[in-house]
């Protein structure tokens, strides 16, 4: 993990609601691997105070580049939005255990929701570079809450569910499921807002089927400090608690304790 200041190279704004932001950070692209995150500081006064944890959406050790894939959620994002090309950003990273790549080949399952489809893009990549066999599975309430849904196809069969039906199979991520999963997998990654991991899990336990789930908690130092991120993990009479920021983001979903 190093403190950088990472050149903006790109931004740009791909719906009402997410931007793509490219970084040069040479040293920190060097070493990422899937499902870590940046602690960005954002802003430039003392407002706010904190920094913010992004996904690492997509890495290029050789051209020293990164890029952020973010939602517009809050003042922290508003004001990530408004970077300008040239502009220098102050980045911790690469933070956190990513994805486990298991075996040296395989079939994989990727499952986003939302703005959960930003770590899963290094990692389709990833497995797919590695050539595993990939499909994806994107879900979101709308279309505008998709990004990169049209451009996830070159790393594998891609599907699309919407609630509102704007893009799609009109459903839930989870009705879909059932109907375009592929037999014999050997690994599902999910990421995306927690009932839906939580309902992922619920299926892939129900198949016997290895899940591994990238949480979203708040962090504040995002270096295992304060505390504020922690998540009951182990047995659910006895659980333990796991930093988000140091443990994770990813875990085995058999470790969570999920709320019933
Ligand atoms: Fe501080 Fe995880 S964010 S311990």
């Amino acid at each position: 993990m190093q403190r950088t200041f990472a050149k903006v190279l790109n931004i740009e704004q791909l719906t009402s609601h997410y931007f793509l932001i490219t970084l040069m950070a040479p040293q920190l692209a060097r070493t990422v691997q899937p499902g870590q995150f940046l602690h960005v500081r954002t802003g430039e006064q003392l407002d706010p105070l904190l920094r913010r944890p992004f996904s690492i959406h997509d890495w290029h050790s050789g051209e020293g580049t990164m890029q952020l894939l973010f939602q517009v959620k809050g003042k922290g994002t508003q004001l990530l939005s408004r970077k300008q090309k040239g502009e220098q950003l102050d980045v911790l990273g690469p933070l956190g255990n990513g994805f486990a790549i298991t075996k040296k080949k395989g079939k994989a399952l990727l499952i986003g929701g939302g703005i959960g489809e930003a770590p899963l893009w290094g990692l389709a990549r990833t497995l797919k570079e590695a050539h595993w066999e990939v499909t994806i599975v994107l879900g979101a309430a709308k279309q505008t809450l998709l990004a990169r849904h049209n451009d996830f196809s070159q790393w594998g069969e891609t599907y699309i569910a919407t609630e509102d039906g704007s893009v799609g199979f009109k459903g839930r991520v989870t009705n879909l499921l059932p109907l375009v999963a592929a037999e014999h997998l050997d690994q599902v990654y999910a990421c995306g807002p927690k009932p839906l991991l939580a309902a992922l899990y619920t299926w892939t336990n129900s198949n016997n089927l290895p899940l591994q789930v990238s949480l979203d908690e708040v962090m504040a130092c995002g270096m295992g400090v304060c505390l504020g991120c922690v998540q009951p993990v182990g047995r659910k009479e006895a659980p333990v608690l796991a930093k988000v920021c140091t443990d994770g983001p990813v875990f085995s979903a058999e470790e969570v304790v999920w709320d019933d």
